[in-house]
């Protein structure tokens, strides 16, 4: 409940109502006003009378109906009356608009409704309906309360962002739909040529070509509101269409891109919440968060880091304990958790990859109890208790193997051990320095970190043949509560350093002609030093909505495994579109 007048969402309410219901107040006493919207709720009252609760997308408001025996749940009304206070003893205190309700009604039904599939009000205990069923009436489902908040919120981000980027000086432009391939990694989704038979183009992954090519244009300052797609398996923060807040730079350093960045979506979040959580977003290295976090992503809304041991085993017996790498979490308080407990958490590890799980709880006078204590010498122990500053209560778990799996695996642990509620703090992190190639293709050649265009840092390229491993990019990643927002990074704008950069990838000058050919020869008629970066509208909405999966701040979006049950996409399409576009269905493989 809310005693001050509210602030009227549309200062004039127009068409066929005077208000919204959500706005209304003691304040609007004595207006005879109208209200439309749906038929929330009905209870009886005596013989004739029924309180009716009329919900718009503002709110719910009670109206005292005279004759409404024909009024069933989700009719369209129009309902007119007088703004009454209620008594005291009806005031209800859980709604808005709960020290008034509407009295000497008129209502117009202006449409009949069938019986909702759920229901809708989430008081009747709407959030625990079936997804898949809240996907096939996807139009019912967003007229709950959460998923109309939803929107609105992601409404106002969009806004937010557009308005900061707007601010300064950025241009907004539209890049094609219709695309050829670029390397981005994901699969793509095509789409046949019905004029150039045979031939197919690529929706867009991101549109990270064209914006670098508006660069070349001159263009100096883009960014756009991208709709992208990637047919990629689909997980709670993964879609196979999302939107990026896309974004590229001429003559700009890394501080450039990430300020304006920074400003964008502090922006969104002021725009939200009413205040930033920082005022400055602060940076780490990637080495950094993946010795101390196993992440590159760390949620550092807590705190349980990796601690490095592997320098107090250099020598050591314990056959556990001879690795690349060895490393510890030490969790305060550890020592109450039972042994079903650590014996869960060390079945969770070896699903992560691990062998085992070390561990020990410290007991008091430096006594230590578990099964991995006896394996340590004496001098071991007191060093690896020193370092990990441990306290009576405490239980500390170890990885040793190689310094991938140490951190992958303590990684997650952490996750498993402290991470707070997804809608608990904002912590923005800019996770720099990255490395340039992550991994090795089949065919034994490195495979870039981001994409193939992203610049190396300046003092690792000597290093590009020789050490490829060693060298650092330019490249950047925002994160937010752990999650990946997004990823940007300076880019190469010299053709031979471009053409290095493919042959250390395995790609001949030929193929980089065959394939990229439309994106390299534009450099050489002079393009500007630029970077960029391009951050996910459907996370940054969700983390600021609380939501745990992408799919509750988007209209229609599909489900885990890529259909759509409102409209049932995807669909066969008939033999003749099919021959216009010279194409053949194989039968679905066995
Ligand atoms: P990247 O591939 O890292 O970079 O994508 C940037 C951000 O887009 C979002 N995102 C997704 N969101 C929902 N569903 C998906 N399937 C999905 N895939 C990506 C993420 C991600 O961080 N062109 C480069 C950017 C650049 O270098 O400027 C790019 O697209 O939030
Ligand atoms: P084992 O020597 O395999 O019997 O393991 C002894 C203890 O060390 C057990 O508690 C295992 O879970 C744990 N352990 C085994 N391998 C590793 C490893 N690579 N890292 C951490 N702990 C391990």
């Amino acid at each position: 409940m809310n005693s001050a007048p509210a602030t009227k969402s549309l200062a004039r309410a127009r068409g066929m109502r005077t208000d919204y219901c959500g706005d209304l107040r003691l304040a609007d006493v004595g207006r005879v006003i109208s209200v439309c919207g749906w038929v929330a709720n009905r209870r009886e009252h005596g013989e004739h009378l029924a309180f009716i609760d009329l919900r718009d997308r503002t709110g719910l408001i009670q109206c005292v109906v005279d004759g409404a025996a024909d009024l069933r749940k989700e009719y369209v009304v129009r309902i007119t009356g007088t703004v009454t206070a209620r008594t005291v003893e009806t005031v209800n205190a859980e709604l808005e608009t709960g020290e008034i309700e509407l009295k000497t009604c008129t209502v117009e039904v202006l449409n009949e409704a069938e019986p909702p599939v759920f229901p809708i009000s989430e008081r009747d205990g709407g959030p625990s309906v079936d997804e898949n069923m809240r996907l096939k009436h996807r139009y019912l489902d967003l007229r709950r309360e959460r998923m109309q908040r939803n929107l609105r919120l992601r409404s106002k981000v969009n806004q937010a962002v557009r308005n900061a980027m707007d601010a300064q000086g950025f241009t907004e432009i539209e890049t094609p739909m219709l695309m050829p391939s670029t390397p981005e990694g994901a699969r793509e989704f095509v789409v046949p040529s019905r004029l150039t038979p045979g031939s197919f183009y690529a929706l867009p992954q991101s549109p990270q070509l064209f914006k670098q090519l508006l660069m070349v244009a001159g263009a100096d300052r883009y960014f756009q509101i991208a709709r992208c797609m990637r047919d990629e398996d689909l997980r709670a923060d993964r879609q196979f269409e999302f939107t990026q807040l896309d974004a590229e730079m001429s003559f700009v350093t890394q501080d450039d891109v990430l300020e304006c960045i920074s400003e964008a979506v502090l922006a969104a979040t002021e725009a939200v919440n009413g205040s930033r959580p920082m005022d400055v977003i602060p940076r780490m290295t990637w080495t950094q968060a993946m010795e101390e976090y196993g992440s590159d992503k760390p949620d550092v809304r807590f705190g349980l880091k990796l601690v490095e041991l592997t320098d107090l085993f250099v020598k050591t017996e314990a056959k556990v304990f001879q690795s690349e790498c060895v490393k510890a979490i030490r969790l305060p308080g550890g020592s109450e958790l039972t042994r079903g407990r650590i014996d869960n958490l060390t079945d969770l590890a070896k699903r992560w990859g691990a062998k085992g799980l070390a561990w020990f709880k410290v007991k008091d006078g430096g006594e230590v109890e578990g099964p991995v204590a006896k394996f340590m010498s004496a001098d071991e122990l007191s060093a690896v208790l020193i370092r990990m500053e441990a306290v009576t209560g405490d239980l500390l778990f170890f990885q040793s193997g190689s310094r991938d799996l140490v951190r992958g695996v303590l990684g997650s642990l952490r996750l498993e051990l402290g991470k707070p509620p997804i809608n608990e703090g904002l912590s923005f992190l800019w996770i720099v320095e990255f490395p340039m190639f992550h991994g090795t293709s089949e065919a034994g050649n490195p495979i870039p970190a981001h994409h193939p265009f992203t610049h190396p840092h300046v003092e690792d390229v000597e290093k590009l043949e020789t050490d490829p491993f060693a060298v650092r990019a330019q490249a950047y990643d925002l994160t937010l509560n752990g999650w990946e927002l997004g990823s940007g990074s300076i880019r190469i704008h010299k053709p031979e350093l471009q053409q290095r950069i493919f042959s250390v990838l395995g790609i001949s000058p030929e193929e980089a002609q065959k394939r990229f050919g439309f994106f390299l020869n534009p450099f050489k008629y002079g393009a500007p030093p630029h970077g960029g970066f391009a951050f996910g509208v459907d996370r940054l909405v969700a983390l600021l909505a609380g939501e745990e999966n992408i799919r509750e701040v988007i209209a229609f979006p599909k489900t885990q495994s890529g259909l759509d049950p409102m409209t049932g996409s995807p669909t066969p399409i008939v033999e003749k579109h099919l021959n216009e576009l010279g194409l053949r269905v194989l039968p679905p493989k066995a």
